[in-house]
């Protein structure tokens, strides 16, 4: 295949890569909609997950705190059974070709594309008093991403369909000009769970900028998992049953459980459906708790091996790179960007 820029020794597996913003706190709607899913893929296909830092600076960050929260993201990546040897994990602002495609795919995106992006809409109504054009452009970034690394497939939750869409679109569009540049990209989303609701406004996603009590961090402990989901907003009804728009707290608390235990929805209306909230709330919030636990125990200690994490993320840099360069040398000499000659 002339577009395939694969290593050779995984030549036959599709790609995939996703990304993660590092923030610092990482809630259940992340893991349940995207990263409990990357250690599944990683057994069958080649992924390539990134921290991505670069678009964290869309909104303003202490320094300080946002390259603990880079190292943080990476020990969650390792936590959840990400291996290095199998898998490449790396920081975004480490390989430059991400800036570099991200500037010619701008060139490739309209105006009234990014306007209508709903995430844009959203965060600069939070952030009024920082509306840059980096947060505009966020999704063309993020389309450089993907495309950079000729990717199959993005697993990610439902709010991110729309970029995932635009970068598919950005795709054919080059592809349409130039020929077959990129890989066309397709999303991987969880049937049951893409969209992790709010525990204090189930018609509002579940989302780190909220309040505390709207969401579960990773990293939370098992008290406060208990807490929050027996305060969870429910309705004045008592049965326990799917019904996403008359009864929104359940139907989300319903997925959670679901996704984590692997019971079916019509399973869980058979075992709580009429047995009280009580009971059906402390199923949720064990499994959670059973979830998380392992995690943030290995979390604990990789958080803490610096070497460990240096060199995941220098063997990291480097492989990622080796991979950017040859769609981006490939990118530069379709669009007519004369080559260096040193
Ligand atoms: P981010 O960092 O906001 O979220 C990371 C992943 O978590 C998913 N997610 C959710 N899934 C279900 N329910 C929720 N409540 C919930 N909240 C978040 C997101 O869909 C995402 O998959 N732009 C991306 C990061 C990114 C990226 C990429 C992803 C940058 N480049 C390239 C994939 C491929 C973002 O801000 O996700």
């Amino acid at each position: 295949m002339e577009n395939d820029t694969r290593t050779t020794d995984v030549e036959k597996r599709k790609r995939v890569f996703s990304g993660i913003q590092p923030t610092g706190t990482l809630t259940l709607g992340n893991y349940i909609g995207a990263l409990r899913n990357f250690p599944i893929l990683q057994q069958e296909y080649d992924c390539v997950y990134s921290v991505v830092d670069m678009h964290a600076i869309t909104v303003r960050q202490d320094p300080a705190a946002l390259r603990k929260a880079c190292l943080k993201m990476m020990s969650l990546y390792l936590a959840v059974g990400l291996d290095p040897e199998k898998t490449l994990i790396y920081f975004q602002s480490h390989v430059s070709g991400h800036a570099e495609l991200g500037w010619i795919l701008d060139c490739f995106t309209y105006m009234g594309e990014l306007n209508r992006m709903t995430q844009f809409k959203d965060k600069s109504a939070k952030h009024a008093d920082n509306i840059n054009a980096g947060l505009f452009t966020y999704p063309v970034l993020m389309a450089a991403d993907i495309l950079l690394y000729q990717t199959d497939l993005v697993p990610i939750g439902a709010d991110q369909k729309q970029h995932l869409e635009l970068a598919r679109d950005i795709a054919q569009r080059f592809n349409a000009v130039y020929g077959d540049v990129f890989v066309v990209p397709d999303g991987f989303f969880q049937k049951v769970g893409a969209r992790v609701m709010s525990l204090q406004e189930p018609t509002k996603k579940m989302s780190k900028s909220d309040p505390e009590e709207t969401y579960i961090a990773m990293l939370d402990d098992k008290d406060t998992i208990r807490r929050k989901i027996k305060r969870a907003v429910t309705d004045s009804e008592a049965d326990v049953r799917f019904d996403p728009e008359n009864k929104p707290g359940i139907s989300n608390l319903m997925s959670i459980l679901s996704v984590l235990s692997g019971m079916s929805l019509e399973e869980i209306t058979s075992v709580y459906g009429t047995s009280g909230y009580g009971r059906f709330k402390d199923a949720v919030a064990e499994s959670v708790i059973e979830a998380l636990t392992p995690i943030q125990e290995r979390y604990n200690q990789i958080i803490t091996d610096k070497a460990y994490l240096q060199k995941v993320m220098t063997e990291g840099a480097e492989k990622a790179s080796y991979i950017s360069r040859k769609t981006l040398g490939k990118v530069r000499r379709k669009v007519g960007l004369a080559a260096l000659q040193l």
